[in-house]
Protein backbone atom coordinates (compact mmCIF):
# COMPACT_ATOMS: atom_id res chain seq x y z
CA UNK A 1 0.00 0.00 0.00
CA UNK A 2 1.05 3.52 -0.28
CA UNK A 3 1.72 5.46 2.64
CA UNK A 4 3.53 9.03 3.51
CA UNK A 5 6.33 8.38 5.57
CA UNK A 6 7.39 11.10 7.98
CA UNK A 7 11.30 10.40 8.54
CA UNK A 8 13.06 13.34 9.69
CA UNK A 9 11.43 16.04 11.63
CA UNK A 10 10.49 19.14 9.26
CA UNK A 11 11.51 17.22 6.06
CA UNK A 12 8.62 16.65 3.70
CA UNK A 13 7.17 13.60 3.75
CA UNK A 14 7.07 10.91 0.65
CA UNK A 15 4.75 8.62 -0.83
CA UNK A 16 6.22 5.09 -0.28
CA UNK A 17 5.35 1.72 -1.13
CA UNK A 18 4.88 -0.13 2.14
CA UNK A 19 3.78 -3.53 3.66
CA UNK A 20 0.72 -4.30 5.62
CA UNK A 21 0.33 -7.17 7.96
CA UNK A 22 -2.58 -9.46 8.13
CA UNK A 23 -5.09 -8.56 10.82
CA UNK A 24 -4.48 -10.58 14.16
CA UNK A 25 -7.03 -12.44 16.71
CA UNK A 26 -8.44 -8.84 17.58
CA UNK A 27 -7.62 -6.47 15.09
CA UNK A 28 -8.79 -4.93 12.18
CA UNK A 29 -7.89 -3.64 8.49
CA UNK A 30 -9.22 -0.33 7.16
CA UNK A 31 -9.24 0.68 3.55
CA UNK A 32 -8.72 4.33 4.64
CA UNK A 33 -11.52 6.82 2.77
CA UNK A 34 -10.70 10.13 4.32
CA UNK A 35 -8.24 11.74 6.72
CA UNK A 36 -8.43 14.90 8.36
CA UNK A 37 -4.85 16.90 8.77
CA UNK A 38 -4.57 18.05 12.91
CA UNK A 39 -2.49 20.21 14.35
CA UNK A 40 -1.57 17.12 17.01
CA UNK A 41 0.14 15.77 13.68
CA UNK A 42 2.31 19.13 13.19
CA UNK A 43 3.13 19.01 16.55
CA UNK A 44 5.02 15.58 15.48
CA UNK A 45 6.24 16.52 12.11
CA UNK A 46 7.79 19.63 13.43
CA UNK A 47 9.54 17.90 16.89
CA UNK A 48 7.60 20.18 19.62
CA UNK A 49 6.82 16.90 20.68
CA UNK A 50 9.10 13.49 20.52
CA UNK A 51 8.03 10.88 18.21
CA UNK A 52 9.69 7.22 17.41
CA UNK A 53 10.70 7.57 13.60
CA UNK A 54 9.82 6.44 10.80
CA UNK A 55 6.24 7.33 11.55
CA UNK A 56 2.90 7.42 9.78
CA UNK A 57 1.30 10.23 11.31
CA UNK A 58 -2.61 10.44 10.79
CA UNK A 59 -5.25 9.81 13.36
CA UNK A 60 -8.62 11.95 11.99
CA UNK A 61 -9.80 9.20 9.44
CA UNK A 62 -12.76 7.07 8.43
CA UNK A 63 -13.12 3.68 6.01
CA UNK A 64 -14.60 0.52 5.63
CA UNK A 65 -13.52 -2.49 7.15
CA UNK A 66 -11.56 -4.43 4.55
CA UNK A 67 -10.25 -7.47 7.07
CA UNK A 68 -11.14 -9.07 10.21
CA UNK A 69 -9.24 -11.12 12.69
CA UNK A 70 -10.97 -14.52 13.85
CA UNK A 71 -11.65 -12.66 17.28
CA UNK A 72 -13.40 -10.05 16.16
CA UNK A 73 -17.27 -10.32 16.36
CA UNK A 74 -18.36 -6.24 16.34
CA UNK A 75 -17.29 -5.28 13.02
CA UNK A 76 -17.63 -7.29 9.30
CA UNK A 77 -15.84 -6.83 5.75
CA UNK A 78 -17.80 -3.62 4.50
CA UNK A 79 -19.07 -1.86 7.61
CA UNK A 80 -18.21 2.02 7.70
CA UNK A 81 -16.36 3.25 10.79
CA UNK A 82 -14.17 5.93 12.35
CA UNK A 83 -11.50 5.78 14.20
CA UNK A 84 -10.50 7.19 17.25
CA UNK A 85 -6.84 7.02 18.92
CA UNK A 86 -9.08 6.39 22.42
CA UNK A 87 -7.96 2.81 21.74
CA UNK A 88 -9.34 0.74 25.27
CA UNK A 89 -8.47 -2.02 26.93
CA UNK A 90 -11.94 -2.30 28.33
CA UNK A 91 -10.87 -4.21 31.96
CA UNK A 92 -8.17 -1.55 33.60
CA UNK A 93 -9.31 0.66 36.01
CA UNK A 94 -9.85 4.02 33.39
CA UNK A 95 -12.03 1.55 31.60
CA UNK A 96 -14.07 0.19 33.79
CA UNK A 97 -14.88 3.85 35.90
CA UNK A 98 -15.41 5.49 32.39
CA UNK A 99 -12.63 6.72 31.74
CA UNK A 100 -11.96 5.19 28.62
CA UNK A 101 -9.76 8.16 26.94
CA UNK A 102 -7.23 7.64 29.87
CA UNK A 103 -6.51 4.09 29.46
CA UNK A 104 -2.78 3.49 28.91
CA UNK A 105 -2.76 -0.61 28.83
CA UNK A 106 -0.01 -1.68 26.46
CA UNK A 107 -2.16 -5.47 25.20
CA UNK A 108 -3.57 -3.57 22.48
CA UNK A 109 -0.99 -2.51 20.80
CA UNK A 110 1.42 -5.43 18.85
CA UNK A 111 4.61 -6.72 21.25
CA UNK A 112 8.10 -6.31 20.10
CA UNK A 113 8.61 -9.53 19.27
CA UNK A 114 5.64 -9.56 17.31
CA UNK A 115 5.93 -8.83 13.42
CA UNK A 116 4.99 -5.03 13.11
CA UNK A 117 1.50 -3.75 11.81
CA UNK A 118 3.12 -1.70 9.17
CA UNK A 119 7.14 -1.71 8.00
CA UNK A 120 9.33 -0.93 4.92
CA UNK A 121 12.12 -3.49 3.29
CA UNK A 122 14.29 -2.72 6.81
CA UNK A 123 12.09 -1.93 9.88
CA UNK A 124 8.64 -1.23 11.65
CA UNK A 125 7.13 1.73 10.66
CA UNK A 126 5.66 3.34 13.43
CA UNK A 127 1.69 4.18 13.05
CA UNK A 128 1.14 7.64 14.76
CA UNK A 129 -1.22 6.99 17.63
CA UNK A 130 -1.67 3.27 16.63
CA UNK A 131 -3.45 4.55 13.65
CA UNK A 132 -1.35 6.23 10.43
CA UNK A 133 -3.96 7.23 8.78
CA UNK A 134 -2.12 8.87 5.81
CA UNK A 135 -1.82 5.67 4.29
CA UNK A 136 -4.59 3.37 2.26
CA UNK A 137 -4.52 1.17 4.81
CA UNK A 138 -4.62 1.17 8.65
CA UNK A 139 -4.70 -2.48 10.86
CA UNK A 140 -5.88 -1.39 14.23
CA UNK A 141 -6.68 -3.02 17.49
CA UNK A 142 -10.85 -3.67 17.25
CA UNK A 143 -11.11 -1.18 19.99
CA UNK A 144 -9.42 1.85 17.72
CA UNK A 145 -12.92 2.09 16.01
CA UNK A 146 -16.44 2.49 15.51
CA UNK A 147 -19.17 1.29 13.23
CA UNK A 148 -21.53 4.05 11.57
CA UNK A 149 -24.54 4.20 9.71
CA UNK A 150 -23.88 4.42 5.67
CA UNK A 151 -25.30 7.67 4.56
CA UNK A 152 -22.56 9.46 6.76
CA UNK A 153 -20.03 11.01 3.77
CA UNK A 154 -16.54 9.46 4.87
CA UNK A 155 -14.94 13.03 4.61
CA UNK A 156 -17.16 14.78 7.58
CA UNK A 157 -17.09 11.57 9.11
CA UNK A 158 -13.07 11.29 9.82
CA UNK A 159 -13.36 14.83 11.38
CA UNK A 160 -15.57 13.48 14.08
CA UNK A 161 -12.49 11.13 14.64
CA UNK A 162 -10.36 13.20 16.36
CA UNK A 163 -11.03 17.48 15.71
CA UNK A 164 -15.59 17.11 16.21
CA UNK A 165 -14.89 14.50 19.12
CA UNK A 166 -11.87 16.41 21.22
CA UNK A 167 -13.55 19.87 20.85
CA UNK A 168 -17.57 18.78 21.16
CA UNK A 169 -16.63 16.45 24.25
CA UNK A 170 -14.03 18.81 25.79
CA UNK A 171 -17.57 20.97 26.37
CA UNK A 172 -19.81 18.19 27.15
CA UNK A 173 -17.82 15.72 29.07
CA UNK A 174 -14.67 17.49 30.76
CA UNK A 175 -16.20 20.65 31.63
CA UNK A 176 -19.85 20.02 31.24
CA UNK A 177 -21.07 23.59 30.42
CA UNK A 178 -24.70 24.31 31.56
CA UNK A 179 -27.42 25.87 29.18
CA UNK A 180 -27.55 29.34 29.53
CA UNK A 181 -23.78 30.21 30.58
CA UNK A 182 -21.05 31.74 29.09
CA UNK A 183 -17.93 30.00 26.96
CA UNK A 184 -15.10 31.64 25.77
CA UNK A 185 -13.06 29.44 22.87
CA UNK A 186 -9.26 30.67 21.92
CA UNK A 187 -7.99 29.09 18.69
CA UNK A 188 -10.42 28.63 16.00
CA UNK A 189 -9.33 25.80 13.92
CA UNK A 190 -10.85 22.30 13.69
CA UNK A 191 -10.77 21.98 17.58
CA UNK A 192 -11.69 25.78 18.61
CA UNK A 193 -14.92 24.95 15.71
CA UNK A 194 -16.18 22.24 17.30
CA UNK A 195 -15.66 23.72 20.98
CA UNK A 196 -18.01 26.16 19.89
CA UNK A 197 -20.92 24.00 18.24
CA UNK A 198 -20.83 21.35 20.91
CA UNK A 199 -21.13 25.16 23.44
CA UNK A 200 -24.22 25.56 20.92
CA UNK A 201 -25.60 22.18 21.43
CA UNK A 202 -24.62 22.80 25.05
CA UNK A 203 -27.11 25.42 25.17
CA UNK A 204 -24.47 28.00 26.45
CA UNK A 205 -25.93 31.85 26.29
CA UNK A 206 -23.26 33.36 25.14
CA UNK A 207 -19.99 32.19 23.30
CA UNK A 208 -17.30 34.21 22.65
CA UNK A 209 -14.86 33.20 19.81
CA UNK A 210 -11.08 34.40 19.82
CA UNK A 211 -8.56 34.32 17.35
CA UNK A 212 -5.94 35.79 15.52
CA UNK A 213 -7.74 35.58 11.77
CA UNK A 214 -10.11 37.30 10.79
CA UNK A 215 -11.57 34.89 8.25
CA UNK A 216 -11.84 32.49 11.18
CA UNK A 217 -13.76 34.57 13.40
CA UNK A 218 -16.42 35.08 10.42
CA UNK A 219 -16.55 31.42 10.16
CA UNK A 220 -16.53 30.87 14.00
CA UNK A 221 -20.38 32.98 13.99
CA UNK A 222 -21.67 29.93 11.52
CA UNK A 223 -20.66 27.43 14.19
CA UNK A 224 -22.82 29.49 17.01
CA UNK A 225 -20.24 31.77 18.39
CA UNK A 226 -22.04 34.46 19.58
CA UNK A 227 -19.66 37.22 19.97
CA UNK A 228 -15.62 37.86 18.32
CA UNK A 229 -12.38 39.13 19.89
CA UNK A 230 -9.95 39.20 17.35
CA UNK A 231 -6.51 38.72 19.31
CA UNK A 232 -4.30 40.84 16.85
CA UNK A 233 -5.93 43.75 17.38
CA UNK A 234 -7.30 43.84 21.19
CA UNK A 235 -6.34 42.01 24.51
CA UNK A 236 -8.28 39.14 24.69
CA UNK A 237 -8.22 38.63 28.60
CA UNK A 238 -9.68 42.43 29.11
CA UNK A 239 -12.27 42.24 26.18
CA UNK A 240 -13.43 39.17 27.44
CA UNK A 241 -14.30 40.25 30.86
CA UNK A 242 -15.34 43.36 29.84
CA UNK A 243 -17.87 42.07 26.93
CA UNK A 244 -19.00 39.04 30.44
CA UNK A 245 -19.01 41.73 32.92
CA UNK A 246 -16.46 40.03 34.99
CA UNK A 247 -15.69 36.88 32.65
CA UNK A 248 -16.79 33.70 31.51
CA UNK A 249 -18.51 30.30 33.38
CA UNK A 250 -16.07 28.33 31.36
CA UNK A 251 -13.16 28.96 28.85
CA UNK A 252 -11.17 26.49 26.48
CA UNK A 253 -7.70 26.88 24.74
CA UNK A 254 -7.64 24.95 21.77
CA UNK A 255 -4.07 26.09 20.38
CA UNK A 256 -1.47 24.55 22.40
CA UNK A 257 0.40 27.70 23.71
CA UNK A 258 1.22 28.95 26.96
CA UNK A 259 0.27 32.41 26.90
CA UNK A 260 -3.24 31.34 26.16
CA UNK A 261 -3.83 28.81 28.40
CA UNK A 262 -2.89 31.56 30.87
CA UNK A 263 -5.30 33.54 28.97
CA UNK A 264 -7.84 31.10 29.20
CA UNK A 265 -7.43 31.34 33.09
CA UNK A 266 -7.73 35.10 33.79
CA UNK A 267 -10.99 35.63 31.36
CA UNK A 268 -12.68 33.23 33.94
CA UNK A 269 -15.30 34.85 36.43
CA UNK A 270 -15.08 33.27 40.10
CA UNK A 271 -16.16 29.56 40.06
CA UNK A 272 -15.27 29.79 36.13
CA UNK A 273 -13.24 26.55 34.93
CA UNK A 274 -10.65 26.83 31.96
CA UNK A 275 -10.15 23.82 30.15
CA UNK A 276 -6.93 23.21 28.24
CA UNK A 277 -7.15 21.29 25.20
CA UNK A 278 -4.25 22.58 23.43
CA UNK A 279 -1.10 20.02 23.24
CA UNK A 280 1.36 22.54 24.99
CA UNK A 281 4.99 21.24 24.07
CA UNK A 282 7.06 19.05 27.15
CA UNK A 283 8.79 21.10 29.64
CA UNK A 284 6.74 24.55 29.03
CA UNK A 285 5.53 25.57 32.19
CA UNK A 286 1.92 27.74 32.84
CA UNK A 287 2.02 30.58 35.27
CA UNK A 288 -1.03 31.30 37.25
CA UNK A 289 -2.05 33.82 39.90
CA UNK A 290 -2.54 31.92 43.54
CA UNK A 291 -4.78 34.29 44.94
CA UNK A 292 -7.35 33.57 41.94
CA UNK A 293 -8.07 30.27 44.03
CA UNK A 294 -9.52 32.16 46.48
CA UNK A 295 -12.71 32.90 43.84
CA UNK A 296 -12.59 29.07 42.89
CA UNK A 297 -11.06 29.43 39.47
CA UNK A 298 -10.13 26.07 38.30
CA UNK A 299 -7.94 24.71 35.34
CA UNK A 300 -7.75 21.39 33.79
CA UNK A 301 -6.70 19.44 30.66
CA UNK A 302 -8.91 17.62 28.35
CA UNK A 303 -7.40 14.33 26.84
CA UNK A 304 -10.09 13.84 23.74
CA UNK A 305 -12.81 15.85 24.89
CA UNK A 306 -12.90 12.65 27.52
CA UNK A 307 -14.61 10.65 25.25
CA UNK A 308 -17.02 7.40 24.92
CA UNK A 309 -16.57 7.18 21.44
CA UNK A 310 -18.18 3.83 20.82
CA UNK A 311 -21.48 5.87 21.97
CA UNK A 312 -20.07 9.44 21.48
CA UNK A 313 -19.21 9.38 17.41
CA UNK A 314 -22.72 7.70 16.46
CA UNK A 315 -24.31 10.24 17.96
CA UNK A 316 -22.09 13.04 16.45
CA UNK A 317 -23.20 11.76 13.20
CA UNK A 318 -27.03 12.13 13.41
CA UNK A 319 -26.13 15.83 15.05
CA UNK A 320 -24.64 16.34 11.60
CA UNK A 321 -27.51 14.52 9.78
CA UNK A 322 -29.94 16.77 11.70
CA UNK A 323 -28.22 19.67 10.46
CA UNK A 324 -27.00 20.47 14.00
CA UNK A 325 -23.03 20.03 13.59
CA UNK A 326 -21.41 22.30 11.04
CA UNK A 327 -19.03 19.91 9.11
CA UNK A 328 -19.46 21.07 5.47
CA UNK A 329 -17.98 23.96 7.02
CA UNK A 330 -14.93 22.28 8.90
CA UNK A 331 -13.59 21.42 5.34
CA UNK A 332 -11.68 23.96 3.54
CA UNK A 333 -9.74 21.63 1.23
CA UNK A 334 -9.95 18.42 -0.09
CA UNK A 335 -6.72 17.15 -1.05
CA UNK A 336 -4.84 14.02 -2.27
CA UNK A 337 -2.09 12.00 -0.06
CA UNK A 338 -0.04 13.03 -2.69
CA UNK A 339 0.05 16.64 -1.58
CA UNK A 340 0.10 16.18 2.35
CA UNK A 341 2.91 18.48 2.50
CA UNK A 342 1.21 21.40 0.91
CA UNK A 343 -1.41 19.97 3.34
CA UNK A 344 0.91 20.08 6.62
CA UNK A 345 2.16 23.52 5.74
CA UNK A 346 -1.41 24.91 5.43
CA UNK A 347 -2.21 24.58 8.83
CA UNK A 348 0.85 26.65 10.11
CA UNK A 349 -0.74 29.80 8.11
CA UNK A 350 -3.88 29.54 11.12
CA UNK A 351 -6.26 30.28 7.37
CA UNK A 352 -7.87 27.23 7.32
CA UNK A 353 -10.57 24.88 9.28
CA UNK A 354 -9.34 21.59 8.18
CA UNK A 355 -7.97 19.78 5.15
CA UNK A 356 -9.53 16.22 4.34
CA UNK A 357 -6.98 13.70 2.32
CA UNK A 358 -9.67 12.20 0.30
CA UNK A 359 -8.46 8.55 -0.91
CA UNK A 360 -9.93 6.41 -3.93
N1 LIG B 1 -6.22 17.39 24.04
C1 LIG B 1 -6.48 16.63 22.99
O1 LIG B 1 -6.90 15.49 23.14
C2 LIG B 1 -6.26 17.17 21.61
C3 LIG B 1 -6.84 16.52 20.51
C4 LIG B 1 -6.67 17.09 19.24
C5 LIG B 1 -5.94 18.27 19.08
N2 LIG B 1 -5.37 18.84 20.17
C6 LIG B 1 -4.61 20.10 20.09
O2 LIG B 1 -5.52 21.19 19.95
C7 LIG B 1 -4.82 22.30 19.37
C8 LIG B 1 -5.63 22.86 18.22
O3 LIG B 1 -5.64 21.95 17.12
P1 LIG B 1 -6.26 22.39 15.70
O4 LIG B 1 -6.08 21.21 14.81
O5 LIG B 1 -7.60 22.97 15.89
O6 LIG B 1 -5.22 23.54 15.29
P2 LIG B 1 -5.29 24.60 14.10
O7 LIG B 1 -3.90 24.92 13.73
O8 LIG B 1 -6.24 24.13 13.05
O9 LIG B 1 -5.98 25.89 14.77
C9 LIG B 1 -5.35 26.76 15.67
C10 LIG B 1 -6.06 28.13 15.60
O10 LIG B 1 -5.50 28.98 16.61
C11 LIG B 1 -5.31 30.27 16.08
N3 LIG B 1 -4.26 30.94 16.86
C12 LIG B 1 -2.91 30.70 16.83
N4 LIG B 1 -2.27 31.49 17.73
C13 LIG B 1 -3.23 32.23 18.34
C14 LIG B 1 -3.21 33.20 19.41
N5 LIG B 1 -2.06 33.57 20.00
N6 LIG B 1 -4.39 33.73 19.82
C15 LIG B 1 -5.56 33.38 19.23
N7 LIG B 1 -5.64 32.46 18.23
C16 LIG B 1 -4.49 31.89 17.80
C17 LIG B 1 -4.97 30.03 14.61
O11 LIG B 1 -5.25 31.17 13.81
C18 LIG B 1 -5.91 28.85 14.27
O12 LIG B 1 -7.18 29.29 13.82
C19 LIG B 1 -3.45 21.74 18.97
O13 LIG B 1 -2.50 22.03 19.99
C20 LIG B 1 -3.70 20.25 18.91
O14 LIG B 1 -2.53 19.50 19.06
C21 LIG B 1 -5.52 18.32 21.43
ZN1 LIG C 1 -6.10 15.29 16.36
ZN1 LIG D 1 -8.22 0.27 29.76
Amino acid sequence: MKAAVFREVNVPMEIEEVSVSKPGPREVLIRTKAAGICHSDMHFYNGSYPGQLPMILGHESAGVVEQVGRDVHYVKPGDHVITCLSVFCGHCEQCVTGHLSLCQEPEVRRGDGEEPRVSDAKEALNQFAQLGSFAEMMLVHEHALVKVREDMPMDRAALIGCGVTTGIGSVIHTADVEPGSTVAVIGCGGIGLSAINGAAIAGAARIVAIDMVASKLELARKFGATDVVDASQTDAVATVREMTSGGVHYSFEAIGLKATAEQAFRMLRPGGTATVIGMIPPGQMVELHGVDFLAEKKIQGSMMGSNRFRVDMPRFVDFYLQGRLHLDDLISNRIRLEDINEGMAALNTGEIARSVIMFD
